[in-house]
């Protein structure tokens, strides 16, 4: 027999076996909630009067239930403020020890995260407040599968301004993050016959099996000094895939020759290239480049996210696309989850549209600078190790001396030391015989953080090569 308790404003779904005594029966099925977790550490259980009423049972029989828990430890209550459910030690290991957890990051050097410490929160608080007043209640209701209008509305007007992406609302697809709109795009090329893209090669993991998950098969494309090689594109590919401003993981922009290579690739084959436009608000020397669609609108999709601006927790991401490209990703978008959850969406476009997002952005730019400076100078100090890539972006790739430890070992010495970084072997295609370096992101850490993270790093690499 179940029962649904509604006293104290909290439900619980409560099993009360109608065969066991009243009082054993709700002692039972209250240690029950609480061992399988239902009822959690902290959780205040209703008043006995409240749910004596609930039950039909006595108050007599209910406190009685809960003394015996108490003395067994399940509870716990201190005069005037009701029963609790306490943290049992076993029930704390269970939580807490999972096989696959991964190690505890003491310093945050991984690569591509913003400091999400510094997310603008009043900003944020403010925008939604304003969102929210005299709000219209169809923003509740089930929302667009191509993304809010007022997003798309001030993306295409902000990535216009800064990015000379050439956008209009009716072509910008909301996504949850670039991973659901590269793998979405994937499909859609992949049911217009396209079989295989070409992808960097070292490139992002992640992104390349989420691609091959959308169903078109990668080929490798070798990136040197001046970025992807896309004058190696084979002839079966009908996508290539770049990050044309800062190349993950080596920095380097696409340089403006192969900018026009791959273009008229596109336009020569009916190719579609797709930009990865991950962190092309950061650049530290001079002003960003601009966007490689600005060249060739009608063949690139531009892809930008909110992960590196504000932070990865709000799946927030938009591409920009070819026209033609529009119904097909909106339908996907719909198939694969309805639309992306509205009221961020709301909230962003206000951010935007009130200059509040590019003042969080300049501060940033300002402060990931000074890192990178400070990154820079503690590399000087180290012989034999050498930076890669313009000043942009927030992380650099760091090349390793021949002589000493391998990459390997170098990041089981950084894990010892409670650093999280990464690797470049496993961004190749095929890691066998690849360079090895390290990808260090100077952003993840707060700025209190951040010295004490070099200076744990340079330990590290110190005593691997001196
Ligand atoms: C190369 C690259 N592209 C795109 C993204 C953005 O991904 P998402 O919007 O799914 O968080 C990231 C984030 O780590 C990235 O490293």
């Amino acid at each position: 027999m179940s029962h649904f308790w509604s006293s104290s404003g909290l439900d619980l779904h409560l099993d009360l076996q109608a065969t066991a005594k009243r009082r054993s029966g709700l002692e039972s099925a209250l240690r029950a909630a609480i061992q399988d977790g239902r009822l959690p550490a902290g959780t205040l259980l209703p008043s006995t009067r409240g749910l004596a009423r609930d039950l039909g049972l006595s108050r007599g029989t209910v406190t009685a239930a809960y003394n015996q828990l108490v003395e067994e430890g399940f509870l716990a209550t201190r005069p005037g403020s009701g029963f609790t459910v306490t943290e049992l030690p076993s029930r704390a290991s269970v939580t807490t020890a999972s096989p696959s957890a991964s190690p505890r990051i003491r310093h945050d050097l991984r690569p591509g995260l913003p400091d999400v410490s510094a997310f603008p929160t009043g900003a944020w608080l403010a925008a939604t407040r304003r969102v929210l007043t005299g709000a219209r209640p169809e923003i509740f209701a089930a929302g667009d599968p191509q993304g809010r209008i007022e997003l798309r509305r001030a993306l295409a007007g902000y990535l216009g301004r800064t990015r000379g992406v050439v956008a209009t609302p009716d072509r910008i697809v909301i996504t949850s993050g670039y991973h659901q709109g590269v793998t979405l795009l994937s499909g859609v090329l992949a049911g217009r016959g396209i079989t295989s893209a070409a992808l960097e090669d070292p490139g992002h993991n992640v992104y390349r099996q989420a691609i091959q998950r959308g169903g078109l098969a990668t080929v490798p494309l070798p990136v040197d000094q001046q970025g992807a090689r896309v004058d190696t594109v084979p002839p079966g590919a009908g996508a290539v895939f770049l990050t044309p401003s800062h190349q993950y993981p080596t920095g380097v922009p696409l340089h403006p020759s192969r900018r026009q290579t791959v273009c008229a690739w596109a336009r020569s084959t009916g190719g579609v290239v797709i930009e990865d436009d991950y962190d092309g608000e950061y650049r530290y020397d001079r002003r960003p480049i601009g966007a490689l669609q600005g060249i060739a609108p009608d063949h690139v999709v531009y892809c930008g996210t909110a992960s590196k601006t504000l932070g990865p927790a709000l799946r927030l991401a938009w591409m920009v696309l070819p026209p033609h490209l529009v119904p097909d990703l909106v339908r996907a978008k719909q198939d694969a989850d309805l639309f992306t959850e509205t009221l961020n969406q709301l909230v962003l476009a206000e951010l935007i549209s009130g200059y509040a997002y590019d003042r969080h952005i300049r501060a940033a730019r300002l402060r990931y600078r000074r890192r990178r400076m400070l990154l820079l100078d503690r590399v000087a100090a180290c012989p034999g190790i050498t930076v890669h890539g313009v000043p942009a972006g927030l992380h650099s790739l760091l090349t390793l001396p021949t002589m000493g430890p391998t990459e390997a070992e170098l990041l089981d010495r950084c894990t010892e030391q409670g650093l999280g970084i990464r690797g470049l072997t496993e961004l190749h295609h095929n890691p066998d015989d690849r360079p090895q370096g390290l990808l260090v992101g100077f952003a993840a850490a707060s700025e209190r953080a951040y010295p004490a993270a070099l200076d744990a790093l340079f330990t590290v690499l110190v005593s691997a090569y001196t």
